[in-house]
């Protein structure tokens, strides 16, 4: 088979990560942090082990990097947890579900003022100018922007965004760039990074981190177990425990630290050339395909390892099965989870069909996805 559907998730997963997990459930499996005896000591230890090599990757405190089962958790907990009635949060028109779905219920059942800044046309990723604009300092709680469009790959700029809006916190969706555009969190100027463990990471599936600043708070979405102030009914204050309720899935996160070990010797700026190599030799192969459109794409833009086209006449739905089915290659078709960002591009309400690059993804892939579409849609 050959796997373009990185953008979704990572396949394979880094070398060693299958071997991190069997070893933590046959080796590790005591419950961290409760208890003293040995099978405790040892889980205890792969988890923060774990959490110093996904810090040391990302440039991040390993107190306040906190593990959990997805981004989408932490961007919950992030947005239920900042914003109340009168709170206005300004966002991009690229926002995947994950970040519009909590935002549109706190819109409707907790009166936050939900301001979407459309961005440009043909990319819909907003200037840093236009998100200062939209930021009201007496009111603006909070900027929640995604790193990169997980439809079109565009980069936004939000160190950029950081810096004009501050002291305005900033907060970064960067499910599609963690592990696939260098992250430096300690000088990024960001409030907070919230990414999947299971995309560019190369980790395990039911793992996500969020990256916090030193001044950057906010409140649990769930409460529970962690194993430390035991003699309180309230949530131990300090961090990472008042946010990781709960026994935590060891396992994934024992493979997730081998992927992120793995990650920092290949360095994260190869694989980074690697995709962007890949994506460029994507594109000029597309474009020479009658009736083929790329989505959301201009020349030179800022783009991960991901890209989203149509083609006139094709249903889309039908051309990935026929991808799958006749020339064994996976790619998505639809909305992936960000209606608003093609409502903005203009593929609603079909989508598009989306390719998405990894580190183990050849230029003989690429070929063979060129040949089957030349030879379906040429
Ligand atoms: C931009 C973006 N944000 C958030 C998510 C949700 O990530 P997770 O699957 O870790 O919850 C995704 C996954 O598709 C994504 O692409």
């Amino acid at each position: 088979m050959i796997y373009l559907d990185h953008g979704a998730t990572s396949y394979p997963k880094a070398p060693g990560v299958s071997a991190a997990v069997a070893q933590f459930i046959d080796e590790a499996s005591g419950n961290p942090g409760r208890g003293g005896h040995q099978l405790t000591i040892t889980a205890s230890r792969a988890i923060e082990d774990a959490r110093t090599a996904v810090a040391d990757l990302l440039d991040a405190d390993p107190e306040r990097t906190l593990l959990g089962p997805s981004a989408t958790f932490w961007l919950n907990t992030l947005l239920y947890g900042r914003l109340g009635p009168g709170d206005r949060v300004v966002t991009s028109a690229l926002e995947h579900n994950s970040v519009m779905r909590p935002l549109r219920w706190l819109q409707a059942r907790r009166g936050v003022d939900v301001v979407v800044v459309k961005g440009a046309a043909s990319t819909g990723v907003p200037t840093p100018a236009e998100i200062q604009d939209a930021v009201d300092h007496r009111s603006t709680a909070l900027v929640i922007l995604t790193h990169a469009s997980n439809v079109s790959g565009a980069v936004l700029p939000v160190e950029e965004v950081a810096r004009r809006v501050a002291p305005t916190p900033v907060a970064v969706d960067g499910a599609q760039t963690a592990g696939t555009l260098p992250v430096a969190f300690s000088q990024s100027g960001l409030a907070a990074f919230i990414c999947s463990g299971h995309k560019g990471l190369q980790g395990p599936s039911g793992t996500g981190i969020a990256l916090l600043a030193e001044d950057f708070q906010i409140q649990p979405l769930i409460r529970g177990g962690t194993g430390s102030n035991s003699e309180s009914e309230d949530m131990p204050p300090i961090l990472p425990d008042l946010l990781e309720a709960g026994t935590p899935n060891g396992p994934g996160i024992a493979g997730l630290g081998t992927a992120c070990t793995w990650l920092a010797d290949r360095t994260v700026e190869a694989v980074q050339n690697h995709e962007r190599a890949l994506v460029e030799r994507c594109i000029t192969g597309m474009r020479a395909i009658p009736g083929l459109r790329l989505a959301g794409w201009v020349q030179d833009m800022a783009q991960t390892g991901v890209l989203s086209f149509t083609v006139d006449g094709e249903d889309i739905g039908e051309l990935a099965a026929w991808l799958d089915r006749d020339r064994g290659i996976a790619l998505r078709a639809g909305l992936h989870c960000a209606p608003a960002a093609h409502r903005r591009l203009g593929t609603f309400p079909t989508g598009t069909l989306r390719v998405g690059v990894g580190p183990q993804t050849t230029e003989d892939d690429i070929d063979a996805l060129i040949t089957a579409l030349e030879d379906r849609c040429g």
